[in-house]
């Protein structure tokens, strides 16, 4: 049942099969329209989450102009390996060590927030995304739909008491890596909040093919701007 055992998936995220696992995903459609975005961005980007720099690879912008933050370790060291000239930050999507407005833009990316349990985190990790944005600045994250997810896994998962709430799964991670725990989020809980972070919805678009999100759409891609003048 979720609340016994770690929460929060590290674990998982720093076995070497999954920082590898994940760079060796290729890059859908719509994660290139996400790249082509940030590639026009004036300032830096910072990607939250950013494991072994799949996203930096794809989009080859400079490494002056991103930074990547992840809390887990392993992942950090393949992307330091990779590219000793990019600079990464340990931390918490929930408590990111930069000043507000520091960046142009944020990805949240690869459903990420999907990951950070509880729901108090979750918004917590938006509000920091949006907090070191500059205002006008953009978020961009992915993230499952609800209604499209492993409905049939998500009733099972609350029946046999493996979850509290419409939402969370526990299962077997990727790659034999243990367990995982991840929360789809629903689109109220969504837009609540991004609401109480500042961020206005601009554009949406399905995250496999990059065209426009339909009945047929499993994850999406959400393009954000920070409100100007919310207080920071
Ligand atoms: C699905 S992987 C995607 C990695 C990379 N963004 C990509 O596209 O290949 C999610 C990444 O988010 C990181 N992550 C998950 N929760 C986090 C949190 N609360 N704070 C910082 N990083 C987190 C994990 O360590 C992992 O590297």
């Amino acid at each position: 049942m979720i609340g016994v055992g770690p929460r929060n998936n590290i674990e998982f995220y720093n076995s070497p099969l999954s920082a590898q696992g994940y760079l060796n995903d290729p890059v859908t459609l719509g994660e290139d329209r996400i790249c082509e975005i940030l590639r026009e961005v004036p300032g830096t980007v910072i990607e939250v989450g950013c494991g072994a720099g799949r996203m930096y690879e794809a989009q080859g912008t400079s490494p002056s102009k991103w930074v990547g933050v992840d809390y887990a370790q392993t992942p950090l060291q393949l992307l330091a390996q990779r590219h000793p000239d990019v600079r990464v930050v340990q931390a918490d999507a929930a408590a990111l060590p930069f000043a507000n407005g520091t960046f142009g833009a944020a990805l949240l990316g690869y459903h990420m927030l999907e990951s950070i349990l509880p729901a108090a985190r979750r918004r917590q990790a938006l509000a920091e995304a949006a907090r070191v944005v500059e205002p006008g600045g953009e978020v961009i994250v992915t993230r499952h739909l609800g209604r499209s997810y492993h409905r049939v896994g998500q009733v099972l998962a609350i029946v046999r008491r493996q979850a509290h709430e419409f939402g969370d799964l526990v299962g077997p991670a990727r790659h034999g890596a243990g367990e995982f725990r991840m929360h789809v989020l629903g689109s109220r809980e969504m837009a609540a909040a991004t609401r109480l972070a500042g961020l206005v919805l601009n554009q949406t678009w399905d995250y496999r093919d990059g065209g426009p999100v339909s009945l047929r759409s499993v994850s999406v891609v959400e393009r954000y701007s920070v409100l100007r003048g919310v207080k920071q």
